[in-house]
Order: C-alpha cells, then structure tokens, then sequence
C-alpha cells in the first residue's frame, strides 16, 4: 500500500476519480443508479446472511467442458468470508504473494511459457478485501508484466474509480499468467495447469468478493461453461465460501458499451456488500 496523500495529491486523485466517474455514468446513459432489485442479496440486512460455513481445504478446479454449472448461484453469500486460517497479516500476505510470483515466474507447466515476454501475477493491494479476476494477459500485460494495463485495463481503473475506489486499492489477477499466442482464449489445459497459482493466490488474499471478469474468469473459478449474459449479476460461493460476482469483461465493453449499465449494477451489488456507500447515490 501507499503511504499518506499530500493535501494537493488527494485533491488531484479526488478530482481524477470524479472525472472517471461521470465519464462512467455517462457511458452508462446514468446519471443516478438505477434502482436494481435483481439481487435478493442487495436487498437484505447483513444481519439475514446466514453465517458461513468453514472453507474445504483449497482445490484446483479444473475447467471442465461440460456446460451444466456445478455452482450454483447463490442468493446470500457471506458478508465476511471465515479465514482460511489465522489470518495473515498485510505484510506477510505481501511476503507470501510475493514468493508465490517468484515461483510462477520460473512455471513451465504448459506451453503458454515458450511464447511469454514475462509471466503476469497481479497489481494493487492484496489485503483490500476486493479481487477482480480476469482471462489472461494481452500484449500489454505481457510486455509491462502488469494486469489490466492495456485498453480494457484502463475501462477496468475506470469502473474501479466509480466505485469509489482508488486503482490500486483492490486486488487485480488472471485465470492465466502468461499471455496466450494472438490473445486467444486459453485452453482448458493451459486453464488447469495455471489454476493452482490462483487458488494459492486467493487462499493468500482471501478477498471478500470475487468479482469475475468474463465467461473464462467464471470457468477457471468454477470450472463450468457458462454464458455470462446469463449469470452475471447473481452471487455465488467459490469454495463455499468467498463471494462472487460474475460479470461482463471490460474487453467486452468496449466492443459493446450498452453493457456497462448491467455491470455498473452489478458492481453496485458488490459495494453494498462490501457494506460501502455507492457514489453518487448519497451516503
Ligand atoms: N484481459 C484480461 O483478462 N486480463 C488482462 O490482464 C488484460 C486483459
């Protein structure tokens, strides 16, 4: 994490997130939020989530081919995840994700690592509670050894920012580490032999919500195919325990922008899960 904001500094981050706030809402066509019901979860007082069941120990799921989901949506995930164990503390998560970087950087494991300029771990802070997990790097990632950098990364800091949440405030990772060859989608066995990092890597971060960025986010977390017009905007449980929110990859978006008022709304569910005010809306 960053240390302190200067007063100017702050002032300037402020003015920035506002700036990337109406420029959302106005590709949104919203100005207020829309009044979304679909979630019975938005609706609910914390005091109505039934309390969580202990975690089972972290398994690689594997994407299968099948199209059934083996999650099902759920209508109450958790407020607060239970910990996986002792909680780790900011610094040793740090130090943990760190070594875990170090080893996928050496990961031959399937033959994504013949064509990579680097491997592409994750961005932003690991104990902010929020994770954002894509497909795989791009061209960009690839050469800056970063997430989310190129054109769908810079949609993605601007739905961060209307959140009222600083870029490097949340956590940022992919299904894959290494960029598949002419940014195609990764196949199932590039998929399998990547997931253990981030099963390692969410075990470390243990966020409070997911939020699932496109079909092949949703396939690596839960191994099932499933037509992400469908299930967006539905919470559901990874690993019975971590709240998740399937929604529209940026990538997406920026091919077809009426979908950013669908995602702004289900990112609206996330803030009021992770108990924060929506901006805009009034606190
Ligand atoms: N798309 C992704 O899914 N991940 C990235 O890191 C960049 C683009």
């Amino acid at each position: 994490m960053e240390g302190e904001l200067d007063p100017l500094s702050e002032l300037r981050s402020l003015s920035e997130a506002l700036r990337a706030h109406a420029e959302w809402h106005q590709a949104c066509g919203t100005h207020a939020l829309p009044a979304e019901t679909r979630s019975s979860l938005a609706e609910q007082p914390p005091e109505a989530i039934p309390p969580v069941p202990m975690p089972a120990p972290p398994a690689a799921p594997m994407p299968a081919v099948a199209s059934a989901p083996r999650a099902m949506p759920v209508e109450a995930p958790a407020r607060a995840a239970a910990p996986v164990a002792i909680p780790l503390d900011p610094a040793e998560r740090q130090h943990r994700l760190a070594l875990l970087a170090e080893q996928v950087k050496g990961c031959t494991k399937c033959s994504l690592h013949e064509s990579r300029t680097q491997t592409v771990f994750a961005r932003g802070n690991g104990s902010s509670g929020l994770c954002f997990v894509g497909e795989g790097p791009g061209a960009d990632e690839d050469a800056q050894g970063f997430p989310f950098v190129g054109a769908a990364g810079q949609l993605l800091d601007r739905m961060i920012a209307a959140m009222g949440i600083a870029r490097d405030d949340v956590y940022v990772c992919n299904i894959v580490k290494c960029r598949p060859p002419q940014n195609r989608t990764p196949e199932p066995d590039e998929m399998s032999a990547c997931m253990p990092y981030l099963t390692e890597q969410l075990a470390l971060v243990e966020p409070q919500v997911i939020v699932a960025l496109g079909k092949t986010a949703l396939q690596g977390l839960f191994g099932s195919v499933e037509s992400i017009t469908r299930v967006r905007g539905r919470w559901r449980l990874y690993q019975g325990r971590i709240a998740v929110m399937p929604t529209f990859h940026p990538a997406y978006l920026l091919r077809n922008p009426a979908g950013k008022r669908e995602v702004w709304a289900d990112l609206q569910l996330v803030l009021k899960h992770l108990g924060r005010s929506v901006p805009g809306k009034g606190a």
